[in-house]
C-alpha cells in the first residue's frame, strides 16, 4: 500500500532529506510574494533539501527541475504548485464572478478544464479554491472567493475541488486542490489585506468554516493556512485550527502548506521571537510545508537536537507530503505531467474556449433593464461603444491570471470591442471613443465621447476597475468607480441616448449615479479570455442573463460590513430611514443598493403553489417543499430559485434569513417546472452557546424567492421533538 511505501522510504531518509520535503521555494519566473534570492536552488534540490517549487510553468521547465531532483540520493520527485485560480491558459471569470452563475456544474467544469490544462503543463497542485467567506468588499481578495454566504460558498467549494481533482488523484489530468486560507482570512479588520481577525467561535463555525468542511468532504488533498491572526493567534501557528479542528475533529489526511512566508511572519505578528521559535510554533501547530520562509530549513534540526520537538512531528509532516507524491504517481514516473504533445493539445483546445465563453455569459449579472432596453437588436444602425475598457485585452483577465510565458494575450483575449464586432451585422456601424482613463481626473476625452454618443442610436459604455485593483494586497478604502468614469456616464446620459453600462471589476463597487439614472446595467466582473464574446452574447440576447449576486452591494462604504443574513437586533428599523431610536444610520438607509441573490433576466418568472409536505416536522424526519415556477415572459431563460429559512426563536439569536437551498432551472417560454427542496435537521441546526450543533424545537419561517429580498412566497412550519 501507499502507507507501506511511505514508511519504507521514510526509513531511508536522513534528517536533512526529511526537512527538505517540508521546504518549498519559488521558481524565478514570477513572484507571488516578497522575494528572497537563492542562488543555489539547484544544488539544494540535488541534495534533497527541497520538496516543492511554486510558480514554475510548462513541461520544459518543470522537467528540467525534475531532472535535478532525480540526481538526488533518494530521487524523491518535486511537487510543482501554482495559483491556478480561474483557468490556466483558457481563463474563466474570476471566482466571484463565476460564483454569480450559481451554476455548480459550470463551476466544476471550469475547474476541470483548468486542471486539464495545468496538469498537461507540468503542474501537480493548484493553490485553489479560495473558500474564504467575506462580507467586506473593500478586501481585494473577495474576487477570489464565492462571496458572503456559507451555504452557497460550501456548494461552490465542493464543486471546485471536484473539478480540480477530477475522477481521482493519480490520473494525469487531476491536480491536487489546496483549500485556502485556513481560516477566517476574509474577515480582516477594515477589509485591509493581511489584517487581524477577531471573531466569536460561533461566527467561525457557522459562517467561516463550513466551506472548508465542504471542500474536505469533496476530498481536497491539501490545505493552506493563512496570514491573519485569529483571536490573537496567527493562523499559521494556530494549533486549534490545524491540529484540533482540521487534522483532529475533521480527520484530514492530507498536508497543510503555509502561505508565502507566513511562518517567518509570526515574528512580525509578535508571536515568535525569532525564526526558530516560528518554526517551532508552526510545526507544533500542524503546518507541514513551509512556503518560502526558510524557517523549517534553518531551524528544525536545531529544535530536534535541543529536544524541543519530537522527530514524530517532522515524520508526520513528511509522510503526509510523500503520501501525496505517491498518490499522484510521481514515484512511478516523475515526468508523467511533462509531456509536450499533451501540453500543446490541452492548451489549444477549442472546447475549452467554448466553455469559457458560455461560463462567462452565465456569470454576467443584469442589474437593471428599464423598458426592456436589453437585449439589443442586431439591426441597430449605429452603436457608440465608449469607455476606457472597451479596447482592453489583458484587463479582462482579472487578477490571478496565470500569465504564461510566450503567450500573446492581445491575440488570445477577445476584447469587448472584438466581441461586439464579431456579433453585429454588416449594416451596423460601431463608433468608438475612450472618453477617459480608468483613473485620474482628465476629462479631455469627454467631448469626443459625447460627439460619438450623439451620432449613435444606442450607447454602450464599459467602465470599472483595472484588473489589478482587486486581488491580493489590493484592498481599497474607497470602492466607488475610480476616476471620472461616472462623470463620463453622466455626460453621456445627458445626450438623451439610451445607455447601457458594463461594469468590469473584481468586487462589489459603488456607482450610485449609474444605478439611479442609466436604464440598463450589466455587471460583467472580469470574464477572462472570452470576455468580449460572452458580453456580446448577453447584450444581443443570444444568452439570457441568469446570474445572481453572491455578495450584497452597499450604497456607501459606511455600511460595510453589510450582509443579508444579519441578526434582527432589539430595535430593528421599520423602514429605510427609521429614526425612532432604531438600529439605523441618521444619514443613510440600512438597505443595500443591490441585495444578495439579486439579478434580472430578459424574461419574467412567476412563483406559485408553494407546498410543504408537513406543517410539523420531527427532528429525525425530512420535509419536502415544492414550488412551481413559470416562465411568463418572452424569452426562454434560467432562474435561480432560492430557499431561505428563519428560526424564529433560539437559545442564541438567529439571522433574519439564511439561504438553505437553491436550484437553477431552465424554462422555455410559457413552461412551468416544479422545484423540490428537502429540509432536514441539518438545515435547521446551529451552534448553541456550548458550540454544539443542534436544532431546537420551535417555529420556522420558510421563504422562496428570486433574491434574498424578492421573496415571492412564504410559509411556516414547526419543528417538534
Ligand atoms: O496561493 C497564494 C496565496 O493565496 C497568497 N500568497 C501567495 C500564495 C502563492 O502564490
Amino acid at each position: 500500500t501507499i502507507d507501506q511505501k511511505v514508511d519504507a522510504l521514510l526509513k531511508l531518509m536522513t534528517l536533512e532529506e526529511k526537512i527538505g520535503q517540508l521546504n518549498q521555494y519559488n521558481d524565478d519566473l514570477k513572484a507571488t510574494g516578497p522575494i528572497t534570492v537563492d542562488n543555489d536552488k539547484a544544488s539544494q534540490i540535488r541534495k534533497g533539501q527541497v520538496g516543492s517549487l511554486l510558480n514554475c510553468l510548462g513541461t520544459e521547465r518543470t522537467r528540467s527541475w525534475q531532472n535535478i531532483a532525480m540526481e538526488s540520493r533518494l530521487k524523491i520527485p518535486l511537487l510543482f504548485g501554482q495559483d491556478v485560480i480561474h483557468g490556466f491558459k483558457t481563463t474563466f471569470p474570476i471566482p466571484l464572478g463565476e460564483a454569480a452563475s450559481w451554476d455548480l456544474a459550470a463551476i466544476e467544469q471550469s475547474a476541470r478544464i483548468a486542471a486539464i490544462e495545468a496538469s498537461a503543463s507540468g503542474i501537480h497542485w493548484t493553490f485553489a479554491p479560495m473558500v474564504d467567506i467575506s462580507r467586506d468588499p473593500r478586501w481585494g481578495r473577495v474576487m477570489e472567493g464565492a462571496g458572503e454566504d456559507p451555504y452557497l460558498g460550501s456548494k461552490i467549494a465542493y464543486a471546485r475541488v471536484k473539478g480540480f481533482q477530477g475522477n481521482k488523484l493519480g490520473e494525469t489530468d487531476a491536480v491536487m486542490a489546496c483549500v485556502k486560507h485556513f481560516a477566517a482570512y476574509g474577515a480582516a479588520v477594515g477589509g485591509r489585506d493581511y489584517n487581524s481577525v477577531d471573531m466569536s467561535e460561533r461566527m467561525l463555525w457557522e459562517v467561516y468554516l463550513p466551506p472548508f468542511k465542504a471542500a474536505l468532504d469533496a476530498g481536497a488533498a491539501t490545505f493552506m493556512n493563512s496570514f491573519n491572526d485569529l483571536n490573537g493567534i496567527p493562523a499559521t501557528g494556530n494549533k486549534y485550527l490545524q491540529r484540533d479542528i482540521l487534522k483532529g475533529k475533521w480527520g484530514f489526511k492530507g498536508f497543510v502548506v503555509s502561505d508565502w512566508g507566513s511562518i517567518g511572519e509570526m515574528q512580525n505578528h509578535g508571536y515568535a521571537k525569532d525564526g526558530k521559535e516560528a518554526a517551532y510554533l508552526a510545526i507544533t501547530a500542524g503546518s507541514d510545508m513551509d512556503m518560502e520562509s526558510r524557517c523549517y530549513k534553518n531551524n528544525l534540526e536545531a529544535l530536534l537536537k535541543e529536544k524541543r520537538i519530537d522527530i514524530k512531528l517532522v515524520d508526520d509532516a513528511v509522510k503526509r507530503i510523500l503520501r501525496k507524491k505517491f498518490e499522484l504517481g510521481l514515484f512511478d514516473d516523475p515526468y508523467r505531467f511533462c509531456n509536450p504533445e499533451r501540453e500543446k493539445a490541452a492548451l489549444n483546445n477549442p472546447e475549452h474556449t467554448k466553455a469559457a465563453r458560455e461560463i462567462g455569459a452565465k456569470s454576467i449579472v443584469l442589474l437593471k433593464n428599464e423598458n426592456n432596453l436589453l437585449p439589443l437588436s442586431k439591426n441597430i444602425k449605429r452603436i457608440a461603444f465608449i469607455g476606457p475598457l472597451v479596447k482592453e485585452y489583458k484587463q479582462n483577465m482579472g487578477f490571478w491570471d496565470v500569465d504564461l510565458p510566450g503567450v500573446d494575450y492581445d491575440k488570445l483575449v477577445v476584447s469587448q470591442w472584438d466581441g461586439l464586432q464579431n456579433k453585429i451585422g454588416k449594416d451596423t456601424k460601431l463608433l468608438y471613443a475612450k472618453g477617459c482613463e480608468i483613473e485620474g481626473d482628465n476629462k479631455e476625452g469627454f467631448a469626443e465621447a459625447i460627439e460619438m454618443a450623439k451620432q449613435a442610436d444606442v450607447v454602450i459604455m464599459s467602465i470599472g476597475e483595472k484588473r489589478d485593483m482587486s486581488g491580493e494586497a489590493k484592498s481599497r478604502s474607497d470602492i466607488h468607480i475610480p476616476g471620472v468614469q461616472e462623470e463620463l456616464v453622466k455626460a453621456i446620459q445627458a445626450t438623451g441616448k439610451p445607455v447601457v453600462v458594463l461594469i468590469n471589476t473584481g468586487r462589489p463597487l459603488i456607482f450610485n449615479y449609474t444605478a439611479d439614472n442609466v436604464p440598463a446595467i450589466l455587471y460583467t466582473w472580469w470574464l477572462g479570455t472570452e470576455a468580449g464574446n460572452s458580453i456580446a452574447d448577453v447584450l444581443f440576447g443570444d444568452v439570457n442573463p441568469s446570474a445572481k449576486l453572491p455578495m450584497t452591494f452597499p450604497r456607501e462604504v459606511g455600511q460595510i460590513p453589510i450582509y443579508y443574513n444579519h441578526f434582527n437586533t432589539g430595535r430593528p428599523a421599520k423602514n429605510d430611514m427609521d429614526l425612532n431610536y432604531t438600529s439605523s444610520y441618521i444619514d443613510l438607509s440600512n438597505s443595500p443598493k443591490f441585495p444578495f441573490g439579486y439579478g434580472l433576466s430578459y424574461t419574467s418568472f412567476n412563483y406559485s403553489d408553494l407546498k410543504l409536505s408537513k406543517k410539523k416536522m420531527k427532528n429525525n424526519e425530512t420535509m419536502e417543499v415544492r414550488v412551481n415556477i413559470t416562465n411568463t415572459g418572452k424569452y426562454s431563460g434560467d432562474e435561480v430559485v432560492q430557499l431561505y429559512l428563519r428560526d424564529k426563536v433560539g437559545s442564541v439569536v438567529r439571522p433574519i434569513k439564511e439561504l438553505k437551498g437553491f436550484e437553477k432551472i431552465k424554462l422555455n417560454v410559457g413552461e412551468t417546472k416544479t422545484v423540490k427542496f428537502v429540509i432536514d435537521n441539518q438545515k435547521l441546526s446551529f451552534y448553541n452557546d456550548k458550540l454544539e450543533f443542534i436544532s431546537e424545537p420551535g417555529d420556522f419561517d420558510l421563504m422562496i424567492g428570486s433574491s434574498s429580498e424578492d421573496i415571492r412566497l412564504n410559509d411556516s412550519f414547526e419543528l417538534v421533538n
